[in-house]
């Protein structure tokens, strides 16, 4: 048992967490419109990327110190899109799908993701308080396994799945005036099932812009 307990830290401790690497802007006819990025993107990099979010309190910051401010590269832009958009997205399981052997029953708990924003250009949400007010939510929440991305092939939990990001996808709404909207990918992953006693408040956050142009 000991040796399980082990291996199961082992595993644990060499996997990487997830954030949005890539967003798509698509028309409702199926046309690309454009690719864009999160803030600040650099690269597929975990400690570039990755937000942790354990045990905050109401006032916690809901974007990493360096996603908090719509800061962008010419290699990494902002997404632009018109109103009534396809939005689509791209993140890596990074075997918390296909790999993760977490209590109680030792099998992946990837948890669930919903997409946040305000609604009004040029305004942030700030705090986890925001991210938890569900009127604060745009689309989701969305379960984290899409049914079909996996890190890598022949992993314990995603047999026949071939590797494959996960794709996460919502419509803008139809009414929306030019501007720049500020939108949150808030994962809530506590590893444990968060029907468990002591489930703690977990997430990880990737903060973005879309320049919505209505003209
Ligand atoms: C957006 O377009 C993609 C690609 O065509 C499609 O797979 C996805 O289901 C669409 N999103 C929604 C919310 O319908």
């Amino acid at each position: 048992m000991l040796q399980f307990v082990l291996l199961v830290v082992l595993l644990r401790t060499c996997l990487a967490h997830s954030w949005i690497d890539v967003l798509y802007a698509t028309s409702p006819e199926g046309d690309l419109r454009s690719e864009g990025y999160i803030r600040n993107y650099q690269g597929h990099i975990d400690a570039l990327e990755t937000f942790h979010i354990l045990n905050p309190t109401t006032t916690s910051s809901l974007c990493s110190s360096n996603q908090q401010t719509p800061t962008y590269s010419s290699a990494y832009p902002m997404l632009s899109a018109r109103p009534g958009d396809n939005i689509t997205a791209l993140y890596e399981e990074n075997g918390h799908v296909t790999l993760d052997a977490l209590a109680p029953d030792y099998r992946p708990h990837p948890g669930y993701y919903a997409w946040l924003w305000t609604g009004e250009p040029n305004t942030d949400l700030t705090t986890v308080e925001q991210m938890l007010d569900v009127d604060n939510v745009i689309a989701g929440p969305f379960t984290f396994d899409d049914g079909k991305c996996a890190v890598a092939e022949g992993n314990p939990f995603g047999v026949g799945r071939s590797k494959q990001p996960c794709v996460a996808t919502f419509w803008l709404p139809e009414d929306l005036i030019t501007g720049v909207y500020s939108l949150v990918w808030a994962w809530h992953f506590p590893k444990i099932p968060a029907c468990e006693e002591g489930a703690p408040l977990e997430f990880y956050t990737s903060c973005l812009d879309i320049y919505v142009d209505n003209s």
